[in-house]
């Protein structure tokens, strides 16, 4: 049977999600957006099919306003929101966002109660939580895309800062999806298993983790009008490849914790284990004393934006 894919949002994170994964043909995609985008929604769709016998895939990818048509998704991923504007933190966003998670969510235990559900929109801690309780799903079927973009950037500066190989680069970005919540763990990363601090000075380290906890904000500054889509799509696809493919692969993503790192009842990014039943394990590994004070705050402050939420 051929797997689906909703994408809830047709803006440009979610309709680069709906690109990749119809391009590495994991499933039959489906963009939805509001009656007012049907056209353009339906008009991405159309542009992305006709490119399938150059690219080469399968997948079939369909536009439309109908939340009726994510019916059957084994995946449905929200990217609907408000994205930032320069001088603007994810935060601010909270009660317009909030807004949409509440009426996407209801659409989703209408029409695909057994998916797993991929939060996108910001702020997102906040957000999926929100999606976690409106939906009353299980914890491991509702999971926030974070973690994977912070650290495909952090992997990124690094190479770029080495001159070597993307790939041979590995690094872990877990806490809040916000510049002073997230925790970039430089004891977890290395260089084809060699450790960072055994090839960088700590001051140029520093840097590298500075620059990634500011990683959204520089993009919103040089685009100048909306954020980042290009790494946040690569993130979701990864995520989705690992559930479909039931892949196991560890990526750090926003989990609901149940005591883990000493947290409960919150969404934090935390390394997962991503596969068919969505988060199937979070591993807990020993911090230092600095990154666990580090990630007790980035839970203040998500706690923080929660309580102004009304679920
Ligand atoms: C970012 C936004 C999308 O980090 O949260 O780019």
């Amino acid at each position: 049977m051929r797997r689906k894919v909703t994408v809830v949002g047709a803006g440009f994170v979610g309709a680069t999600t709906a690109q990749r994964i119809a391009e590495k043909n994991l499933a039959d995609v489906v963009m939805i957006d509001i009656p007012e985008k049907e056209g353009p929604t339906k008009g991405k769709a159309l542009d992305m099919l006709e490119a399938a016998p150059l690219v080469g895939f399968e997948a079939h990818i369909e536009g439309t306003s109908d939340y009726a048509a994510m019916a059957g998704s084994d995946v449905v991923v929200v990217t609907a929101g408000v994205p930032r504007r320069p001088g603007m933190t994810r935060e601010d966003l909270i009660s317009i966002n909030a807004n949409i998670i509440r009426s996407v969510t209801e659409q989703v235990v209408k029409h695909a109660p057994e998916a797993i559900y991929i939060v996108v929109t910001n702020p997102l801690d906040a957000m999926v939580y929100a999606a976690y309780k409106l939906s009353g799903f299980p914890p491991e079927r509702v999971i926030g895309q974070s973690g994977a973009l912070d650290s495909t950037r952090f992997r990124a500066f690094i190479a770029m800062e080495l001159g070597v190989s993307m790939r041979d680069v590995h690094a872990l970005v877990i806490g809040g999806h916000t510049d002073v919540g997230m925790v970039p763990l430089v004891s977890c990363s290395s260089v084809a298993g060699i450790p960072l601090t055994k090839l960088l000075p700590r001051e140029r380290i520093d840097a590298l983790v500075e620059r990634t906890r500011k990683g959204g904000t520089e993009i919103v500054q040089l685009l100048g009008d909306g954020s980042a889509y290009y790494a946040p799509s690569a993130g979701v696809a990864a995520m989705v490849e690992a559930i479909l493919l039931d892949e196991k692969r560890v990526i750090p993503s926003a989990c609901y914790l149940r005591g883990e790192y000493g947290l409960r009842d919150l969404y934090l990014g935390v390394p997962a284990v991503l596969g068919a039943k969505g988060v199937e394990r979070i591993l807990e590994i020993e911090l230092a004393p600095e990154e666990h004070e580090q990630l007790r705050k980035a839970a203040e402050l998500v706690r923080e934006t929660v309580s102004k939420l009304t679920l």
